[in-house]
């Protein structure tokens, strides 16, 4: 277990497409484990490889509910659409606000090599769709509808 350091807008490394996981190995199951620690150490709700520097298809995410372990997650449904702001770990000190699917469901695998339906609405759609944006090389700010920094819990 380890916190890793956490790249930020203008790496160039967050730009790019992540490559699907072939093998769920010794080394995949330790990102997973630093990927978790990373994102429970800066206080966020998800977290995607490439932002800390690997450019493989995994993302972990906790809403509160518990952690969500997602290799090569694929969004299969969406449905209606909400607006709310978001954050990134990558972009420090930023909300912007961005429109997003009230609820999906996205197949993935979980560190066993099993194949799990995850279903989101609100606060847990936004952050499957956020995270598996970054695997593509998007960042919320490119969707950004209005940026909320100083707008907010004033
Ligand atoms: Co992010």
């Amino acid at each position: 277990m380890a916190i890793r350091r956490i790249l930020h807008e203008g790496d160039s490394t967050l730009r790019k497409t992540s490559r699907p996981v072939d093998v769920i190995d010794k080394r995949l199951k330790q990102l997973l484990d630093d990927m978790a620690d990373t994102m429970y150490a800066a206080e966020g709700a998800g977290l995607a490889a490439p932002q800390v520097g690997v450019l493989r298809r995994a993302v972990v995410i906790d809403v509160g509910d518990g952690l969500l372990e997602l290799i090569n997650p694929v969004i299969v449904h969406t449905e209606g659409s909400m607006v709310n702001p978001e954050g990134c770990l990558s972009i420090p000190g930023r909300r912007c606000t961005v429109e997003r699917p009230e609820k999906v469901i996205v197949h993935a695998l979980n560190r066993k090599g099993q194949t799990i339906e995850v279903e989101g609405t609100e606060f847990l759609a936004m952050a499957l769709c956020h995270e598996i944006d970054h695997l593509d090389g998007i960042l919320y700010v490119d969707k950004m509808i209005e940026d909320v920094t100083n707008k907010e819990g004033a």
